[in-house]
């Protein structure tokens, strides 16, 4: 909040992919206090990758600043993100998002636990009960890549936009995903997210009754690389869409599966109200 009206210091990954001094010292900020509260857990920072007890059962996933270009941009719609995994599954999850714009700043805080619902500003949210494609708002996200995959969201986005009231293209994964546990938006889908990206979101909307999938239909874990979350009634539907065209990009040879998952996380690493899982 101290960074948001002022200048940025930006730096470049790649052409498109920013990182800013503060999604550095918020990452900073974040490791350090979960490395004093739990010394034995294992980190995964966007910005300082893996750190911590390797063997560990708990893995905290941190985007410090999730919708960097916003930032950069003083666009609303960022936030820090923050879901910890107990062997592979998101147990628990805060986002905080800055809503507002320059000069009125403000944000709101998404929280879940696994099998208690999902809270935002303290107070419980649940997704939309819409079951009309027609009636449905949308929201998508691209990956910095411009690849075939990028190109087959395109064909989605310009399909939904003439079916649904319409598609939006916010900018930060984390985000979208709480606007459909809020009930805002009906569902939500990207390639090529990190597990960053998705581990607290997908607790979120899971936990606001929402249903998460891969784009292909399958079983999603927050290693895989593709998701589609939703309010759980017009999941199926969408799928019809989604994931013929996602089938063939997995087929041609693009890995939408599991990218990144530390050697010890071999036991039940699926997200899914079908699968109960005991803490
Ligand atoms: C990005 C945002 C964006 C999504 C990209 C992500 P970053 O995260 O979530 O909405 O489309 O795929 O990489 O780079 O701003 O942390
Ligand atoms: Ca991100
Ligand atoms: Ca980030």
């Amino acid at each position: 909040m101290a960074a948001v009206d002022k200048p940025r210091t930006i730096d470049y990954k790649g052409t498109a992919d920013l990182v800013t001094d503060t999604d550095k010292k918020c990452e900073l900020a974040i490791v350090e206090a979960v490395r004093k509260l739990f010394p034995t857990h294992l980190i995964l920072g966007e910005e300082g990758g893996l750190s911590g007890d390797p063997t560990s059962e708990y893995l905290w996933c941190i985007d410090p600043l999730d919708g960097t270009t916003n930032f950069a941009h003083s666009y609303p719609s960022f936030a820090v993100s923050v879901g910890v995994l107990f062997k592979g599954r998101p147990i628990a999850a805060a986002v905080v998002e800055f809503t507002g714009g320059p000069f009125c700043w403000a944000t709101r805080t998404f929280t879940a636990e696994a099998g208690k619902g999902s809270f935002c500003e303290g107070k419980q949210i649940h997704v939309s009960s819409n079951d009309r494609v027609e009636r449905s708002l949308l929201v998508t996200g691209f990956g910095y890549k411009h690849d075939e995959p990028w190109a087959t969201n395109m064909e989605f986005f310009k399909h939904f936009t003439d079916v649904t009231r319409g598609v939006r293209r916010l900018g930060a994964a984390s985000v979208d995903m709480c606007h459909v546990a809020l009930g805002i938006v009906d569902a939500y889908w990207e390639y090529f997210l990190k597990p960053w990206d998705m581990a607290a979101g997908v607790l979120i909307v899971e936990e606001a009754g929402g249903r998460v999938s891969r784009m292909d239909g399958d079983d999603c874990s927050v290693f895989d690389r593709s998701v589609l979350v939703s309010n759980g009634v017009l999941h199926d539907k969408l799928l019809e869409t989604i994931a013929p065209p996602s089938k063939k990009l997995v087929e041609k040879g693009f890995n939408f599966s599991q990218w990144f998952k530390p050697s010890n996380y071999t036991s039940d690493i699926y997200i899914g109200c079908s699968r109960p899982f005991d803490i």
